[in-house]
């Protein structure tokens, strides 16, 4: 169920069995998707501490942050703490003959929110977006769709996934944040995306790495960014996480004069 509290805020409730207590989970922007991708660092047991860090900072800081760890870990993730959890992929089979495919009521039932739909590293072709989208909203997941220029970026927001991703794959694990080294990246989807559907939230991601990339992407009209190395691959992850919360926790939404 989606509320609109105000152009800021967006609330999305999922009611989770957590060791048989229901739990509310809360998604609100701006938003921190950290993708675990299949990094060694961010596997098992370590997954579940990425989530634990999350968790920390979202209770220090207020702001949402998701992660997205490899599908064997997800159930135990998502059991081990509040953390919404996302999949980095599904699939668009349905229940039944489906051998070695990711079913996404599966993902669900695991207690996944949200799934990533063609990340940069697991890219689908159009007419494959369109219909995972299809999957995800059958199986409740909050669907966001990556994209690699400000064309594609345009071309799914009108299949209206819940966001979008902007990642120029030149950038992915590079260090060199996509808000400074292409901001006209960052703001040429924003003005693309919610030209087609101003409801669809737009994040960025690809070589953020502290909270100064972060503002300078809020500052292009980003609602939130997609982060991987810089927060996996950090000598102390929750310093790293707490900076790019901090960050957002600073950001002050221009204030848009309204004249007449
Ligand atoms: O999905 C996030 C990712 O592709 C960005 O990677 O390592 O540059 O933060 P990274």
């Amino acid at each position: 169920m989606l509320i609109l509290a105000d152009p800021f805020k967006a609330y999305i409730y999922h009611r989770r069995q957590l060791v048989g207590a229901m739990s509310a989970i809360i998604i609100r922007y701006p938003l921190i998707l950290v993708n675990l991708k299949t990094y060694e660092e961010a596997m098992g047991q370590r997954a579940i501490e990425f989530a634990r860090i999350a968790e920390r900072v979202y209770e220090k800081t207020g702001i949402s942050i998701a992660v997205a760890p490899q599908a064997v870990d997800l159930q135990a993730v998502a059991d081990s703490s509040e953390t919404p959890v996302f999949a980095q992929h599904i699939d668009t089979v349905k229940p039944g003959k489906g051998t070695g495919h990711i079913l996404p009521e599966a993902m669900a039932e695991a207690g996944c929110e949200g799934t990533l739909i063609s990340h940069s590293e697991r890219q689908l072709p159009l007419d494959v977006i369109e219909a995972t989208l299809k999957r995800a909203r059958e199986a409740d997941l909050y669907a966001v769709v990556c994209a690699d220029t400000v064309e594609k970026a345009a071309q799914v927001a009108s299949y209206v996934p819940d966001a979008v991703a902007i990642e120029p794959p030149e950038l992915i694990g590079s260090g060199i944040p996509v808000s400074k080294a292409q901001p006209e990246i960052v703001s040429g989807a924003v003005e693309a995306v919610k030209r087609v559907n101003p409801d669809v939230k737009v994040l960025c991601g690809a070589g953020i790495t502290d909270g100064e990339d972060v503002t300078a992407a809020l500052e292009l009209g980003a609602e939130g960014i997609l982060v991987a190395s810089g927060v996996v691959k950090a000598k102390d992850p929750y310093v790293a996480l707490l900076d790019l919360a901090r960050a957002m926790q600073r950001w002050k939404p221009p204030v848009v004069d309204v004249v007449g």
